[in-house]
């Protein structure tokens, strides 16, 4: 790898530089209106597309995030950019409470924090070259006032993120796929950030393309020492990238934990479920093991289900409290579960210890011998491809 494109960033809040913490999400709520009427628009009810989710991420680490489509992942993602405004909550980055900028506080904050996008061909401009795309996020922020060393700088992007220099004069269409994806990863480093909010960066490419992107976001966090926040509905992206994960439901967070304990001892109900729809190579193990089987889609977040948001696909759903009371995303006391490991159920000691079995009504759990469900018949839309 070359040496390092991005700009050190000075810190806006030196007492906070020896934190371990990065970004600090806090009751974060992002409602959208539904509007009604043609002459008078009415606001008819709220989407609750991120409805009250605290988060932290590490510096230097990546966090990822996982969920079914439309339970809120790409919100919360832009929320913590500051590219959509909080309805209640706080996001901190670095010590600084990013909605308080304003004007040129928040110009030269923002240049800490990139987005890389799902679709690199929708999220480049076709009529501008690749100088041109690189350039434009480094003049805003004053990065590209000196000629020799803006052109010295394009090169060592190009080179960092494996392209050949040749290809800044060309246009977006030129390129492949997985190289467009590299152009918009060097876009985001352009500017030297510290943050890079990574929305579903492998999910528009070949499952064969999408190993080396994934791998080229590792190295590159390795020589910069960037934070990462992976976005994606693919549980075995997050997988291979992650520190640690959030899984997302319906707007909130129902479990965190560090990567390898996530995968090993899934404790809500909702990602148990995910789990088991994830197959195993091992023959013996993929025979034996619990298949859940989730029916009834994600309802809508215009109008979310009371108490436990899973309450109406829960096989472990129980009497009392899940249809009235939200549980909050808590420390679970059980066997082999450690301290950073948080589950929002309320029966997640009971179903840690098997206390409590998952019931076969509503939604039907699919158990051993009865074969499971095929990856593209699953029911939920989670991609579980290898990486
Ligand atoms: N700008 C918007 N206006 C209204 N509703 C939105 C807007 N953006 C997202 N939503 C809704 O918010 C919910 C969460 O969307 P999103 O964050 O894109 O989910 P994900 O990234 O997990 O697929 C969805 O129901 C979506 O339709
Ligand atoms: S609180 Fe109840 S409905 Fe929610 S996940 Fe736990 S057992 Fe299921
Ligand atoms: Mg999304």
């Amino acid at each position: 790898m070359s040496a390092t494109p991005a700009t050190p960033a000075a810190s806006t809040t030196p007492a906070e530089a020896g934190s371990d913490v990065l970004v600090e999400v806090r009751g974060l709520e992002v409602h959208f209106p539904i509007k009604s009427g043609i002459v008078f628009d009415r606001t008819v009810g709220h989407v609750r597309a991120v409805d009250g989710v605290d988060l932290s991420i590490r510096r230097g680490e990546t966090y990822g995030l996982v969920g079914e489509s439309g339970c809120g992942k790409s919100t919360l993602g832009k929320a913590i950019l500051n590219l959509e405004p909080p309805t209640a909550g706080s996001v901190v980055f670095d010590g600084t409470d990013i909605a308080s900028l304003t004007g040129e506080d928040l110009r030269r904050e923002r240049k800490r924090f990139q987005m890389v996008f799902q679709d690199p061909m929708s999220s480049l401009d076709p009529r501008q070259t690749v100088e041109s795309i690189l350039v434009e996020g480094m003049r805003a922020h004053g990065l590209a006032d000196d000629k020799a060393a803006t052109q010295a700088r394009l090169r060592e992007l190009m080179s960092a993120v494996g392209l050949p220099p040749a290809g800044l004069s060309k246009y977006p269409h030129e390129f492949s796929g997985g190289q467009r994806q590299r152009i918009g990863i060097a876009r985001a480093l352009s500017v030297g950030p510290d943050l890079i909010v990574a929305d579903e960066p492998v999910s528009a490419l070949d499952v064969s393309i999408q190993a080396q992107v994934i791998n080229l976001l590792q190295d590159l966090q390795d020589d910069l020492g960037l934070t990462y926040l992976v976005v994606a509905h693919d549980l075995a992206v997050v997988r291979h990238i992650s520190d640690r994960i959030g899984v997302m439901y319906l707007g909130g967070l129902v479990e965190e934990s560090d990567a390898a304990e996530l995968y090993d001892l899934p404790l809500h109900p909702y990602t148990r479920a995910l789990m088991s729809a994830v197959p195993v190579p091992d023959p013996r193990v993929e025979d034996s093991r619990e298949q859940i089987l989730l029916t009834g889609d994600l309802p809508s977040p215009a109008n979310p289900p009371t108490g436990c948001r899973f309450h109406t696909r829960c096989p472990w759903r129980q009497e009392t409290r899940c249809d009235t009371e939200r549980p909050q995303l808590r420390v679970v006391e059980a066997e082999g579960v450690s301290s950073g490991h948080r589950v929002a159920c309320h029966y997640a000691e009971q179903i840690a210890a098997g206390e409590l079995q998952p019931h076969a009504v509503d939604p039907v759990v699919v158990t051993e011998g009865f074969g499971g469900p095929d990856v593209d018949d699953a029911p939920h839309n989670l991609a579980i491809g290898e990486v």
